[in-house]
């Protein structure tokens, strides 16, 4: 592997979650370890080519697998990728399936989240500050960029759910069956413990963000039998190659975005 002696600069950045902690298919150039003010990323940032497009990959627990969802540092993330020229990131998520379509190996473009965290660094605002700012959060998946991985599953024939509540919970543990009716009556589709804060740092640091979930269990009381990680791993299995597919044909159209307005 080599260590990027360039600042390359690259305006799409893919965050792989479980399940995605390299990205096949992509053409490495190089490899950086980057500092930032926030501490270390979770991985080194990996520079290449997906479909002749340049992206940069960052592992989110991790290349091995090692970090916990509430121990991922979620600023030095965002701050790395937006220092590498990253103008819009694809957060990929494994996430539980609440809503009846959402089912294991289903693929979903959520268009709204709940934070249930906390205790998370959730904001880059803080410390002596000139002003305080309060950003308007009312989309937390930038529309356009939403727009892109959709059209580009259905072009692809990959099936996709294009909507979803994703409740973001602290973990690590599952949640009880209770817990889930809850987040149900809340209006939640999609639970994961990785979205929140990653959405609104990028936003924070004016990148676009879009999430593209893929449900690798029934959520908990769902299903009459416990989530065990083998039922997890034939769901990855059975649905990463839908989600590199999107991946794949939608960076070029995500690169020409443009920075966020
Ligand atoms: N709950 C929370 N996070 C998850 C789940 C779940 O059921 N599956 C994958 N990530």
């Amino acid at each position: 592997m080599t260590t990027l002696q360039t600042t390359n600069r690259c305006p799409v950045g893919i965050i792989g979650g479980t399940g995605l902690t390299k990205l096949n298919g992509l053409a490495i150039d190089g490899e950086r370890e980057v500092e930032t003010p926030w501490g270390d990323p979770s991985a080194p940032l990996v520079f290449g080519q997906l479909d002749g497009q340049e992206v940069v990959f960052l592992a989110r627990h991790g290349d091995p697998h090692r970090i916990p969802p509430h121990q991922v540092n979620y600023r030095a993330n965002l701050w790395a990728l937006r220092e590498a020229g990253v103008e819009t990131v694809v957060g990929v998520n494994a996430v539980g399936g609440i809503h009846p379509e959402m089912g294991p190996a289903q693929v979903v473009v959520p268009d709204q989240l709940i934070d249930y965290t906390w205790g998370r660094a959730c904001t880059y605002f803080e410390g002596e500050l000139e002003a305080t700012t309060h950003i308007d959060f009312t989309d937390p998946y930038t529309p356009a960029a939403r727009e892109i991985l959709i059209r580009k599953a259905g072009e692809a024939g990959v099936a996709c759910s294009d909507f979803g509540v994703y409740a973001a919970t602290q973990g690590p543990r599952l949640e009880t069956a209770a817990e889930i009716r809850r987040l149900e009556r809340d209006g939640c589709d999609l639970v994961g413990m990785t979205g929140m804060p990653e959405a609104v740092l990028a936003m924070e640091l004016k990148m676009n963000y879009v999430c593209l979930a893929l449900v690798v269990n029934w959520a908990a009381g769902k299903t009459d039998h416990i989530i065990t990680m083998e039922e997890i791993e034939q769901a990855i299995d059975k649905g990463m190659s839908g989600v590199k597919r999107i991946l794949a044909d939608s960076v070029t159209d995500l690169g020409a975005l443009g920075a966020r307005v």
